[in-house]
């Protein structure tokens, strides 16, 4: 079967209340129009035509990677009237038009390509996906006579008897090629001065096409974003959706209502999420980690058996095998936290590499640092790699021990098994196995105190 995509995606979204375009508002950190645009990937349609609006760079940019092409809508005259601008890019095309809103980001393959089987196997001319509205909502209705669809009135349009059907319209229609010469006969919606394109429904019945509708996908599926409050609905479905798919996977949750996991993101077996985690990006976790509440890892890998311990931030790094990490670490960008090391309170890290077996407990920031196995770090260490200008590195190989409070001015390289007296300020090469202590001497002046304090009223 030919297939064809139609999205539109020119409406001005002024429900949302935003200066961005409705279909670039993000679940997810991304865009509602991408998840549109992948769910009709698996089809492999022949050609996928966006229509937009005049001023749609925003739109353009952020399907710069798919390979579509953009039909523009001059003006926002509705949806009978953007699928008519796609519909110029379709002149010589024969077969089924597959048409979807922008707005209903959820929408899966499967549903879509269950509607083109249906479609297919009942000679269907328009094939309407609906779905059981729930609650209050402004869904077109789907208007049916001895079973069969008759037309589709919108919500604004439908009288009260007709506002109580439960079956809407989703938004998304198979369509013959031939039904396009049936949009010239649209009219104009008086009430809102726009182009339906759901009249097309009634049109069509009129001349005894076959129309059908299927209630496939449901809401969770179809769920428009025409307001900030769709736009949280759809969030938490997916939410819910992406959890659901790794508590069968031999995931746990604590509580799932607070996790945030992006589509992207893979967990393996017994791994346990606390509360109000973040896992966004293309996050990896391996098998049985436990990630304890309030931690945000983006973009990163994390080994297995990894404890990420309370209130963490780790970005596009790589924690290996049954290191700790936390709690309220900082793993920044392009860093690599070797195997059983441990990375605790307060301790922030910058592109560094972090050996095995390396612990850094307390209160310190490594920047810019290349440090060797079982090293350890000070409480209150820190790499001064910053000159004002340029970042320096520093080295730290294996098995050195850097006390407590020391800067390590870089670059400077502390060679193997030396030590740093605690307190010292490193701004030269340390040779291996030797002791640096750059700290002044320390000096007891006796009985100072006793003389600096006051004298009571009786001269003590
Ligand atoms: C539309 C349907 C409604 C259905 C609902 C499902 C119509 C008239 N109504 O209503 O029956 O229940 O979707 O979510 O079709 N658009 C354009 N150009 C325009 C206007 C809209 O490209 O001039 C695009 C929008 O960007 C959007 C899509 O068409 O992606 C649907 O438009 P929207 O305004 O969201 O329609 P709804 O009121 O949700
Ligand atoms: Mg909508």
């Amino acid at each position: 079967m030919s297939l064809a995509v139609v999205i539109l995606a020119a409406g001005l979204g002024t429900r949302m209340k935003s200066s961005t375009p409705k279909v670039l508002h993000k679940i997810c950190e991304r865009p509602i129009i991408q998840y549109v645009v992948d769910s009709i990937k698996p089809l492999k349609p022949g050609k996928i035509i966006v229509v937009v609006g005049p001023n749609s760079e925003g739109i353009k940019n952020a399907l710069a990677g798919y390979s579509v092409v953009f039909a523009i809508q001059k003006n926002p005259l509705g949806t009978g009237n953007a699928f008519k601008v796609a519909a110029k890019e379709l002149k010589r095309f024969k077969g089924t038009i597959l048409v979807l809103s922008g707005d209903t980001p959820l929408i899966s393959a499967s549903t879509l390509q269950r509607l083109l089987d249906l479609h297919r196997q009942g000679g269907e001319d328009i094939s309407i996906n609906s779905f059981i509205g729930e609650g209050d909502h402004c869904y077109g209705r789907i208007i049916r006579k001895g079973g069969e669809v008759e037309a589709i009135i919108e919500d604004r349009d439908a009288d009260e008897e007709q506002k109580k059907i439960k079956e809407v319209n989703g938004g998304i229609y198979a369509i013959k090629s031939h039904i396009l010469n049936l949009l010239k006969e649209i009219k104009i919606n008086k009430g809102k001065g726009e182009y339906y394109l759901v009249d097309i429904v009634g049109i069509a019945v009129n001349k005894s096409y076959r129309v059908a509708a299927h209630i496939i996908g449901g809401e969770s599926e179809l769920t428009g974003v025409n307001t900030r409050k769709d736009l949280y609905k759809v969030s938490r479905y997916l939410r819910d959706r992406v959890v659901e798919r790794w508590l069968q996977d031999g995931v746990s949750f604590i509580d799932s209502a607070s996790v945030f996991i992006h589509p992207e993101v893979k967990i393996g077996m017994d791994t346990v999420i606390y509360p109000n985690v973040y896992l966004e990006g293309e996050t990896i976790i391996g098998d049985n980690c436990t990630i304890y509440p309030n931690t945000r890892i983006v973009s990163s890998e994390i080994c297995n058996s990894v404890v990420i311990k309370d209130s963490t931030v780790i970005e596009s790094s790589i924690i290996k095998d049954r290191a700790v990490i936390g709690p309220f670490a900082h793993i920044r960008a392009g860093s690599i936290i070797g195997s059983s090391s441990k990375i605790g309170n307060f301790v922030e890290i910058k592109k560094s590499v972090i050996g095995d077996g390396t612990k850094a407990s307390h209160l310190s920031y490594l920047g810019d640092a290349e440090i060797g196995e079982n090293v350890n770090i000070g409480a209150g260490s820190i790499t001064c790699n910053y000159d004002g200008q340029e970042k320096h590195k520093t080295i730290i190989e294996e098995g050195a021990f850097i006390g407590s409070g020391t800067q390590l001015v870089a670059p400077v390289r502390v060679e193997r098994g030396a030590y740093i007296g605690a307190g010292s300020t490193i701004t030269e090469d340390v040779p291996s196995l030797s002791l640096a202590i750059s700290r002044a001497e320390q000096r007891n002046v006796k009985n100072w105190a006793a003389k600096r304090r006051p004298k009571d009223k009786k001269g003590n």
